[in-house]
């Protein structure tokens, strides 16, 4: 290299450098890794959530159903769920004007079903025709429920909580349905229903029993003792 090319070489250099840099910061966006060894994703990001159908009728008496997945249940005594509904879905203004609403649970055979209730409003389209399943009564609230589901949950409304884009409705739990294959001998329900992953966008079956519940940590209070 001559005298006069050294300036351009080590300008060169460092454009090389700082190009580099700014690259690396951008890859590293939100994916910074953390000292305990955890990525930050920032407060979007949601985790695995039950997909519940909701049913409920309008004005008419029309029955509806739509698919929920910010849902569970919230209290024990009185037994309770809740449910968050954007005030635009049809199921919302049908639970204002009723008060009343179903959950059912779907089986792994009802994907595409429960996929499709939240793909269209019941505002423009009889979603159960279309599906050819079938609108039960509710026995206790003013509701419709699943007969092709193996489990339905029946709702009174007793509270509403606005929550930024969602309104939350608390239903207490005036009956839960099920099919028979879906109780042991004790008459306990049995695990089922599916998981929806709103990061990948994906639905997911129930799986393995891991352990007992109010059972497996005891070997860890035990240790205390
Ligand atoms: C997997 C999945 C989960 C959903 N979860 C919710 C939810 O929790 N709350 C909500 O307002 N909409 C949710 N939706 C969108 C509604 O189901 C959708 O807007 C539907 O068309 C509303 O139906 P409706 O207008 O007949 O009530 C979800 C959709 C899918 C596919």
């Amino acid at each position: 290299m001559e005298k006069s090319q050294v300036p351009i070489f080590i300008v060169g250099l460092l454009l090389v450098n700082i190009i580099g840099c700014a690259d690396e910061t951008n890859q590293m966006k939100g994916k910074e890794i953390m000292k305990d060894n955890k990525i930050s994703l920032g407060a979007e990001v949601k985790p695995m959530a039950p997909v519940w159908v909701i049913g409920s009728y309008d004005k008419a008496g029309k029955a509806n159903m739509m698919t929920a997945a910010w849902v569970g249940i919230c209290c024990s005594k009185p037994p309770c769920v809740s449910i968050a509904l954007r005030k635009a879905t049809y199921t919302h203004t049908n639970i204002m004007e009723r008060k009343a609403f179903t959950v059912n649970i779907p089986s792994k055979n009802y994907v595409e079903e429960t996929d499709y209730f939240g793909l269209v409003s019941g505002r423009n389209i009889d979603k159960l025709s279309v599906t050819g399943l079938t609108p039960i009564k509710g026995e206790k609230v003013d509701a419709p429920y699943l007969k092709e589901f193996p489990v339905a949950m029946e709702c009174k409304v007793i509270n509403t909580v606005a929550v930024g884009s969602h309104t939350m409705f608390i239903g207490e739990i005036m009956e839960v349905k099920a099919d028979n294959s879906m109780v042991d001998k004790n008459n306990s329900l049995l695990p089922c229903g599916l998981l929806f992953n709103p990061a990948t966008r994906d639905y997911y079956g129930i799986g393995e029993q891991l352990g007992e519940a109010f059972t497996a940590g005891k070997e860890i209070l035990n240790k205390q003792k």
